[in-house]
C-alpha cells in the first residue's frame, strides 16, 4: 500500500476515484456543496434530494463526466465541525476507501479537509492512515477469488488544493507511510499461522525488517539461550520439536551514550496451553499469541524508517507452547536468568515465563525505560474487552506519555494497580513465586509476576483483548489489529528528554 502526497487543482489530480470530505454544519455544508456543484453540475440532484448531508462516515458516490481528473467522486461525511478529531478523519477516510473498493478502482485520491483546530499535517496523516489501513487483508493464501469480495485499493494520493500546505501534507503523509508499513508488518506476522511463522521464521522476518528499515538484528539460537540460562524460555519450549529463538533488535538513532528505550514482545507463535491444554473452540486464535512480538517488530520498523532521534532496542523471546511427553508439567520449578525460581501451577500461563527472561536480559542496556507488550491474559479481556489495552508498571512518567500517545492514536490504555496486597495470590510453598494466581485479578497477578524480574523503570501492556479482533471495525480488520505500533511510535516520536520528569 503506497501513499503519495500532492498539491494542485482537483482537475489536475489523476486517480480512479476522488474523495471529498464534508462537514455537516448547515452553513459549511451549504457553501461547500454550492462550490462543488459549480464545478461538477452532476452533483445537483444529489444535494437537492438531501441524500447526503455530511453525517459522520456516510458516503455518496457520483459520476463526474470525466471533468474532474477522475470519473468518480466519493463524498464522505465528517459530522459537525466542532466534534471533529483526527480519529473522526481516520474513520471517515476508511469509510470512503471501503466504498471505493466496491467499485472497479485501484487508485484513490483524497483531498485533505480544512478542520478548525487541527494541524494540516496531522489531518493529512489521519487521511492516509484511515484509508490505507482499512484496505488491509490477509488473503495471500486464498487461491480461489470470492465473487462477492470487494477489490482492494492499493494506491493513494493525499492532496491539497492549497499550494502553501505542500510541506505539511508531505510530512504528514511520510509519517503515515511509515506507520502504515509498521502496522501492516505487525498484522501480517500476527495473522500468520504457526506453520508459516514459527520461532525461527519470526527471527528471519525480524532480520528482513531490520535490513529494510535500518536496524541491527541478532537472533540467539537454543545453544546461546541455554548458555544465558533462560530457564523460562527453555521450560516453555520443552514440549516443542521446533527450537526457541531470542531476537535482539537495536536501533541507534540517538546520541551514542544515551540510554535506550527497550521494548519487549511476547513471541509465543502458538499457545495450545501445553499440558494444561486449552479447549478446542477458538484455539486457532492462539496463532496470534505472538502479537506482542509483532507489535515491537512493527514499531521498530516504523521508528527506524522515520529516522527518529532515539536509541531503541526490542527483545523477543519466542517459542511455541506445546503439550508432549517432553513438556513441562504443573509442579515443575523453573529457574530464570537472574536465578529466581517459579513453580508451574498452570502451563498455560507461559507468556510471563518467557517474558521474565527477556526482562532479565533487558537489564544489560541500563534502559531509560522498558515497555513489554503481550497477549498475556484472558482476564484482561474480561476486564477491558477489546477496546482498551491493560497498562501496569512502575514508571509513572512513561505511563503518562503512553496515555498522551493513546489519545493521539486512539489506541487506548487504562492503568490497573499493582498493589502489594495482590502478591499473596502468586506466592508458592516451593519456589519464589508461582506462575498463576487463579481466577481473581488475573491481569494484575500476571503483571506482578513480571515485576519480580524488573530492575529499571517499567511498563507492561496487556494486549490480549486489543490485539485480536473478533470483528472488523473502521480501519481495522478482523484478526490481528497491529495495536501498539502507532502507540509506541508516537511515544518515541514525542519523547523529548529535556521534558522528562525523572530528573535526569
Ligand atoms: N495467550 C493466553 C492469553 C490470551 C487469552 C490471549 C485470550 C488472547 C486471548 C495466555 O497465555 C494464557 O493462556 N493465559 C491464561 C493464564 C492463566 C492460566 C493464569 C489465561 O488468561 O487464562
Ligand atoms: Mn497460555
Ligand atoms: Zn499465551
Amino acid at each position: 500500500m503506497s501513499v503519495s502526497s500532492s498539491v494542485g487543482s482537483r482537475r489536475s489530480i489523476k486517480a480512479d476515484v476522488q474523495v471529498i470530505f464534508m462537514q455537516q454544519d448547515e452553513k459549511a455544508f451549504a457553501s461547500a456543496s454550492r462550490k462543488l456543484t459549480t464545478e461538477i453540475p452532476n452533483l445537483r440532484p444529489l444535494f437537492k434530494a438531501q441524500d447526503f448531508i455530511g453525517k459522520k462516515n456516510t458516503t455518496a458516490l457520483a459520476y463526474t463526466s470525466g471533468k474532474v481528473g477522475s470519473p468518480r467522486l466519493i463524498l464522505v461525511g465528517l459530522g459537525n465541525g466542532a466534534d471533529i478529531t483526527v480519529e473522526t478523519i481516520r474513520r471517515a477516510s476508511a469509510s470512503a476507501a471501503k466504498r471505493a473498493a466496491q467499485s472497479q478502482a485501484a487508485h484513490l485520491a483524497l483531498e485533505v479537509p480544512t478542520v478548525a483546530g487541527l494541524e494540516p499535517a496531522a489531518v493529512a496523516q489521519a487521511v492516509a492512515e484511515g484509508a490505507a489501513l482499512s484496505q488491509y487483508k490477509y488473503d495471500k493464501l486464498k487461491s480461489i477469488v470470492s465473487e462477492s469480495g470487494n477489490g482492494v485499493i492499493k494506491e493513494f494520493t493525499v492532496y491539497s488544493i492549497d499550494k502553501a500546505l505542500a510541506p505539511d501534507i508531505q510530512q504528514g503523509v511520510k509519517t503515515a507511510q511509515s506507520l502504515i508499513d509498521g502496522v501492516k508488518l505487525a498484522r501480517d506476522l500476527a495473522n500468520a499461522a504457526n506453520n508459516e511463522v514459527y520461532p525461527e521464521v519470526l527471527g528471519q522476518r525480524a532480520i528482513d525488517a531490520g535490513k529494510k528499515a535500518g536496524f541491527a538484528v541478532t537472533v540467539l539460537d537454543k545453544k546461546k539461550i541455554e548458555s544465558l540460562k533462560m530457564g523460562g524460555l527453555l521450560g516453555v519450549n520443552l514440549g516443542s520439536v521446533r527450537p526457541p529463538v531470542f531476537i535482539v533488535m537495536e536501533y541507534k538513532g540517538g546520541p551514542k551514550n544515551e540510554a535506550p528505550i527497550v521494548l519487549v514482545g511476547k513471541g509465543i507463535t502458538f499457545d495450545t496451553g501445553g499440558i494444561s491444554i486449552k479447549p478446542a473452540p477458538g484455539m486457532s486464535d492462539m496463532k496470534s499469541d505472538m502479537h506482542g512480538a509483532a507489535t515491537v517488530i512493527g514499531a521498530m520498523y516504523s521508528i527506524a524508517s522515520l529516522g527518529l532521534k532515539r536509541n531503541v532496542v526490542a527483545l523477543v523471546p519466542s517459542t511455541e507452547n506445546m503439550p508432549s511427553g517432553s513438556a513441562m508439567v504443573p509442579g515443575d520449578i523453573l529457574t530464570f536468568m537472574n536465578g529466581k525460581t517459579a513453580e508451574i501451577d498452570n502451563t498455560d500461563a507461559e507468556g510471563r515465563l518467557i517474558l521474565a527472561d527477556a526482562l532479565c536480559y533487558a537489564d544489560r542496556y541500563k534502559p531509560l525505560t522498558v515497555i513489554d507488550v503481550a497477549t498475556l491474559t484472558g482476564a484482561c479481556v474480561v476486564a477491558l474487552g477489546t477496546v482498551t489495552t491493560g497498562m501496569m508498571g512502575t514508571d509513572a512518567d512513561t505511563m503518562s506519555r503512553l496515555k498522551q500517545s493513546a489519545s493521539n492514536t486512539n489506541e487506548y490504555v487504562c492503568e490497573l494497580p499493582l498493589y502489594e496486597e495482590y502478591e499473596e495470590l502468586i506466592s508458592s510453598d516451593y519456589a519464589d513465586i508461582k506462575n498463576s494466581g487463579g481466577r481473581y485479578a488475573g491481569a494484575i497477578t500476571a503483571g506482578l509476576f513480571l515485576k519480580h524480574f524488573v530492575t529499571y523503570p517499567w511498563v507492561h501492556l496487556d494486549i490480549a483483548g486489543t490485539g485480536i479482533a473478533p470483528k472488523p471495525s473502521y480501519y481495522s480488520p478482523k484478526g490481528a489489529t497491529g495495536v501498539g505500533v502507532r502507540l509506541l511510535t508516537d511515544m518515541v516520536m514525542n519523547w523529548k528528554s529535556d521534558e522528562k520528569s525523572k530528573g535526569q
